[in-house]
Parts: structure tokens; sequence; C-alpha cells
């Protein structure tokens, strides 16, 4: 006879945090994020910890290089999305980890020939007032100028001036060359006036811009994921097909840490593909596996040997896999389960394994439940597509910034390998994702600093200062249907309708 679990599974819209004694030295800047992103043994500490307890979605509109920089310059890390060719997100990985914190390669190029209505629909289109001027218009091609705010004015010039005809030529320009640390790229901004400083190769080809901005932000950042060789660390995702080729590839690429992106983890692919992984590298390449929902789900994975597990199936954004397979489970029930299993596990073998509630998260104070239920960290993948650093192009429809966001298994991503159930898949592929807007929303610092401050403050009035300190003192309590409109603003005229519209509100 068919199973029954006996209590409804629950998302985390259904839960609130009942406040705990809070003492004077409980307060939010005393709060440290730290929570491990790879298995330990009892007493000993992880090979990875995350700074903050975020990372980024294994999807194509999401998690590229520019994400995965902007994401561990703020303490958490983003994992490349693994539905692109080999060489490709090798390729992105090895961009992150080549990065020179600082030095920015220009996304916003012009060439000699294009207009100033081309320098207007760019800085529309990037928000950079600092376009350089290659020979090809190519981000490395010959320096032959730059255009800033300074070099047109909109009101007395014709919209097809030539660049080459206003811009600031090379000969007038200070660059620096190849070899330039920051801290002297810095003195130079300094020493000139400059608000940036392009940095040339040998054969005058642009490399990078530093721009005294960034120079501080680098600073200012003390979360920082950096790795032995002060290189920010990033993710990839990998499926259970092609790991003998590809797993290869992003290790010499240099990727930190691999996660199996599947819509459904309890399975014999995943085991293999872990298998693969331990018979080439033993522990020295660390792989999660997931995702599920459950604690028979979560002891398969374990005992297969995954690094960390991931819990949640149909509770993303533009996941439809619950209507379309009718399989999944509530995200609050998901996540409250695999926990105690992963603490069974630790009581019984002294290996704790992280857990990940990945999708779901609307609110920020549902990131603060997921800690609170168990997890050791989310995935988002939402929630990030909304910022600059996403891949994706910002639109305007109807007068609204949007970003857009589209499912792995939505037919634009095309990536069925997420769905595998090994064979022969021809004439098997159904959609499980949708394509989808989601309003702009800014800076990933901007949003991500709001997101923790609001953690933060719940934790400490949990009593917390840490994410197993908030672990263990948290109490939760289920809230009804009707209680959950009295904790919105309610039987109020509101005068503004967006005033304490969260981060991560739609
Ligand atoms: P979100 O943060 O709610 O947007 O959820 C992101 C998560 O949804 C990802 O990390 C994946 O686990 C999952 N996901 C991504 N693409 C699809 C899809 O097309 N169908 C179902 N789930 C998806």
């Amino acid at each position: 006879m068919a199973y029954y679990f006996d209590e409804p599974s629950r998302t985390f819209n259904e839960y609130l945090l009942v406040p705990g004694y809070s003492s004077a030295q409980c307060i939010p800047a005393e709060v440290s994020l730290k929570t491990p992103l790879v298995k330990f043994k009892r007493g000993e500490e992880p090979a990875i910890s995350l700074n903050i307890p975020m990372v980024s979605a294994i999807m194509q509109a999401v998690s590229d290089d520019g994400m995965a920089i902007a994401l561990a310059t703020e303490g958490g890390l983003s994992f490349v999305y693994g539905s692109q060719t080999i060489e490709d997100q090798a390729a992105m990985v090895a961009r992150v980890k080549d990065y020179k914190a600082g030095f920015v390669t220009s996304d916003a190029n012009l060439s000699p020939e294009m207009t100033l209505a081309d320098v207007v629909a760019l800085k529309e289109e990037h928000g950079h007032s600092t376009m350089p001027v290659t020979a090809d218009g190519s981000a490395h091609g010959k320096l032959v100028g730059v255009v800033t705010d300074r070099d047109y004015r909109l009101s007395r010039m014709s919209m097809d001036a030539k660049v080459a005809d206003f811009m600031t030529p090379r000969e007038k320009m200070i660059v620096a060359p190849a070899d330039t640390s920051l801290k002297v790229a810095n003195d130079i901004i300094w020493d000139n006036k400059l608000n940036s400083l392009p940095v040339v190769d040998d054969d005058d080809c642009l490399m990078y811009l530093v721009f005294r901005k960034d120079y501080d932000s680098h600073k200012s950042n003390p979360n920082e994921m950096l790795d032995a060789h002060k290189r920010y660390m990033v993710g990839a995702g990998i499926n259970t097909r092609d790991y003998a080729e590809r797993v290869p590839a992003l290790v010499e690429a240099g990727a930190d840490v691999l996660c199996i992106d599947s819509s459904e983890g309890y399975s014999d692919w995943q085991k293999f593909t872990i298998e693969w992984i331990r018979e080439h590298y033993g522990d020295d390449v660390k792989v999660g596996a997931g995702n599920v929902v459950d604690a028979e789900g979560f002891r398969f994975l374990a005992d297969a040997g995954a690094d960390f597990i991931k819990v949640g199936i149909g509770g993303g954004s533009i996941c439809i896999t619950r209507e379309q397979k009718g399989i999944g489970r509530g995200q609050a029930t998901a996540t409250i389960e695999v926990a105690k299993a992963r603490d069974e596990y630790f009581e019984e073998t002294g290996v704790y394994i992280p857990i990940c509630s990945d999708g779901g998260i609307v609110y920020d104070h549902h990131l603060t439940l997921a800690l609170a239920m168990g997890s050791d960290f989310v995935m988002l993948g939402r929630y990030f597509a909304r910022f600059d650093e996403s891949p994706t192009n910002k639109v305007n429809i109807n007068g609204s910034y949007m970003k857009e966001y589209w499912g792995e298994g939505s037919a634009r991503a095309r990536n069925w390998q997420r769905y595998d159930l090994g064979g022969d898949k021809k004439g098997m592929s159904f959609e499980e994702g949708v394509d989808s807007y989601v309003p702009y929303a800014g800076s990933l610092k901007d949003n991500v600093d709001l997101t923790l401050s609001k953690v933060k403050s719940t934790m400490c009035n949990c009593g917390a200062l840490t994410i197993p300190e908030l672990q263990e003192k948290a109490k939760l309590t289920i809230v009804s249907s009707t209680s959950i409109v009295e904790g919105g603003a309610h039987d109020v005229v509101l005068k503004d309708k967006t005033p304490y519209v969260s981060s991560s509100i739609h």
C-alpha cells in the first residue's frame, strides 16, 4: 500500500519565528553568518565555509562569471550554470579565477565609427559613464580613445556625431602597463585626478579599466570568498551524463566546488557521478548533490558521498514540476525533515553534511526561516536574477525595468539533462519551467546588505549570534491562514503603496 505522510507539507509562508530572550550583547553587529559549505568530521573545520549563507542558482539567467564575482565579493558563492558547452562553462570559471579585484573588463565599448546616439544607447543599457574606444569596438581591441560624460553635450551636438570626432584621443590619455598593481593604479588615479585608468598590454590593446570607486569598495569587503591564492572562489554545476569530460575541464579551470544539478536527486545517476569523482579525485574535488525532499533521499546521497545536499522539488518561482509531474513537497517541510536526517546522520557517524534549501525564497525572512529550520545555506534564483550582475538584459516593459528570468527546465534553456532518467531521452522532453520577467532591483551589494541586515536583526530577536545557535534556539510556529492577513499592513489606507516593500517582494 502506498505510504502517506501524516502531515500536509508546508511552505515558508506558513511559519513565523517566536522571539526568544536576547541579551544586551546580542546585537546585529556581533552576528556571524559564517556557515559550512562542505562536509566535515566532528571537531574539524570544513574545507570550505561561506561567509554569508547564500549561493546563486545553477541557471543560465542567474549564474555566470559576472554574478560569481559579485557574489564572492559579498561572501557567498555562485554555481556557474552547466547547461552550456564544457568549453564555455570552463571559460567562465577561469574568468572568475583570473579576475583581479578592481580590474574590470569593460562591457560597454565603442568604435571610432559609432555615433553619439550609440553612446547614449550604451549608457542607457549599461549605466556606465566611461566607455573606452577601441579600433574594432571590442573589449580588448587596440585602444584609440575614451568617451566620458565630459566629452559631449547632448544639447549642442548632433546625434550623428562620430565618436572619433568628440572622444578624448589615446595620445591625451593616461594609461598603465599590464603589470600595474591595484595600489599603483590607485596612486595614478589620485595623482592625476582621474575617474578611471585603462590598463593596456605591450601592443596598446585594452586589458582592463580600474575605477577609483572599485578600489575603495575592494578595501571595504571583509567577507570576500577567497581561495589560498587570494582568488575569488566559484562553484560549477555538472550533470549526470558528461561528467567524465566536464569535471576534468572544470577542475582544470579552477572550480572550487561542483554541484550535480538535477530536479530529482534520489537516483543511481547521482551515485554513479559521485563515485566517478571519488575514483578519479578522491576527496580533493568537492561535490554537492540533490535535490531531495525527505530523509530517505538525504541518506541515499549521504551514503553516496555527497559533500553537501540540496533540498527542494517544485518550489522554485519558475518551476512547474509539481503541475507537470505531481512530484514535490512544501519547501519548509522538506527542509525541516532533511535537517533532522542530517542531525541524526551526524550523531551516528560524526560527519556533518551541510544542507542547502533550494528554491521558493520570496521574502527576505524566508531566508531566516530556512536557516532556523536547519538549512546551512540557501540557493536563490529569482532573488539574484533581479540584479545588475545577472547575465540577462534589463528591459523596459511599459515604463518599468525588468530582467528576464527563465527556468532551466523551460523550452528556452533546453537543459533536459537536469531531468535525466538515463537512457535515450528522445521524445521524452517536456517543460518543467517557464520563461518570465522579474522586476529589476539594482545592485547585488545593496540588496544583499539589506536582506542580511534583516536576517541578523531577526537572529538577535531569537537570541542567536551564529547560525548554529539560531538552529538550536529558534522557536517556530505555524500560522493560520487568517493570521497571515494580520501580518501585513491591514485595515488602513496606505498613503504610499510601496513604503516598506522588502528587497525581494515582487
Ligand atoms: P527560485 O529561487 O525560487 O527562483 O528557485 C530557483 C531554483 O529553482 C533553482 O535553484 C532550481 O533548483 C529550480 N529550478 C530552476 N529551473 C527550474 C525549472 O525550469 N523547473 C523547476 N525548477 C527549476
